[in-house]
């Protein structure tokens, strides 16, 4: 599972030879080509065209990065038919739905929540641990009293569909974490029992017209997770990594590998030494599998990142992982991401 560092040149032609083999134009921009003008926003799968586009109307009219990956992290956040994310996120296996969010800006300034209950926009609290108190991370009770005292409103979350998926995982107690989850169960009625057990995350980085970058991460984590399980997503340098100097990076997929693994940090340490976002988020993944441990074969991690020239790339352990780009050219493409396998 090595990957020897190609020079530009053999990257952008194994890029045409995608498109050549069939891949079709997204394919080939799948590689080191694709270069987006500033301002800029990408996010995580499918999902994240309909966070992108929130986000564009900040940037279109020359808003603040921080602004936008906060206005764009609100749209799967409430969206019904979303339920790796916020208001309709599958619970843990006791039937709570916790959510987990961080947000970064180009300063390094971040906040975060993790276990957070029901509140609806997990990553406007993060902003507000980031903005009104000296901490990075709020947690559980703590969070949900710190959200209460800044306005927001407390809701039940677990949706009647959620609920009732949880009861046919009980009957089960089935609990397999399934790649690319956020594709299979986009916008589809829930029906079989443990066949939807997983997750996943919007991770959105920006770039704006001003040069700032700023990225927001937000999940309601892995479903019928054990209470208390905590992912990737609410920890800097996990999740999401912003260093305005460099670039960022944040990541989908099963949290506990990129923990471990410090992935987005790691992604833009390799992108300051000179790698390009897609070689830097390919190296990532491959350390991940370089771990020898037993792996479900629908084990799935997935980096997304953004340098501060507006050169994207990424890259997952599997097929299957997509992610959404957004720039004055086009607004709602969708590129499927490299990947190891
Ligand atoms: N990547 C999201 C999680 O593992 O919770």
């Amino acid at each position: 599972m090595s990957s020897p560092v190609l020079d530009r040149r053999q990257l952008i032609g194994a890029a045409a030879v995608a498109g050549l083999a069939g891949g079709g134009p997204a394919a080939a921009q799948a590689g080191p080509g694709l270069k987006l003008s500033r301002p800029c926003v990408v996010s995580t799968w499918d999902f994240g065209v309909a966070a992108n586009a929130a986000a564009w109307k900040v940037l279109s009219r020359g808003g603040a990065a921080l602004d936008a990956v906060e206005a764009g992290a609100r749209v799967p956040e409430v969206d019904l038919k979303n339920h790796s994310v916020g208001r309709a996120g599958y619970p843990d296996r006791d039937g709570h739905v916790t959510l987990d969010a961080s947000i970064m800006d180009q300063k390094g300034d971040c906040g975060a929540v993790a276990g957070l209950e029901h509140i609806a926009h997990p990553i406007s609290v993060a902003r507000r641990v980031m903005e009104k108190t000296p901490h990075g991370l709020l947690v559980g009770d703590g969070a949900l009293q710190f959200a209460l005292e800044q306005g927001f409103k407390r809701e039940e979350l677990l949706t009647p569909e959620s609920r009732a998926a949880w009861k046919a995982w009980l009957k089960e107690h089935r609990y397999k974490p399934v790649a690319n989850s956020e594709v299979k169960t986009y916008g589809r009625e829930l029906g079989l029992p443990g066949g939807k057990t997983n997750h996943d995350t919007l991770g959105m980085l920006a770039l704006d017209a001003q040069g700032n970058l700023s990225g927001a991460c937000t999940t309601s984590g892995m479903a019928w997770k054990l209470r208390g399980r905590v992912g990737d997503s609410p920890i800097i340098g996990a999740g999401l990594y912003v260093d305005g100097e460099v670039g960022a990076a944040t990541s989908t997929g099963v949290g506990e590998e990129v923990i471990r693994s410090c992935g987005s940090f790691l992604v833009v340490e390799l992108m300051r030494q000179g790698r390009s976002p897609r070689e830097a988020c390919r190296e990532a993944v491959t350390r991940i599998m370089k771990r020898d441990v037993a792996r479900d074969p629908d084990f799935q991690v997935g980096f997304l990142a953004v340098n501060k020239a507006g050169e994207v790339g990424a890259f997952a352990v599997q097929k299957g992982f997509s992610y959404a780009v957004c720039d004055a050219h086009d607004q709602t493409r969708i590129v499927p991401s490299e990947s190891l396998s």
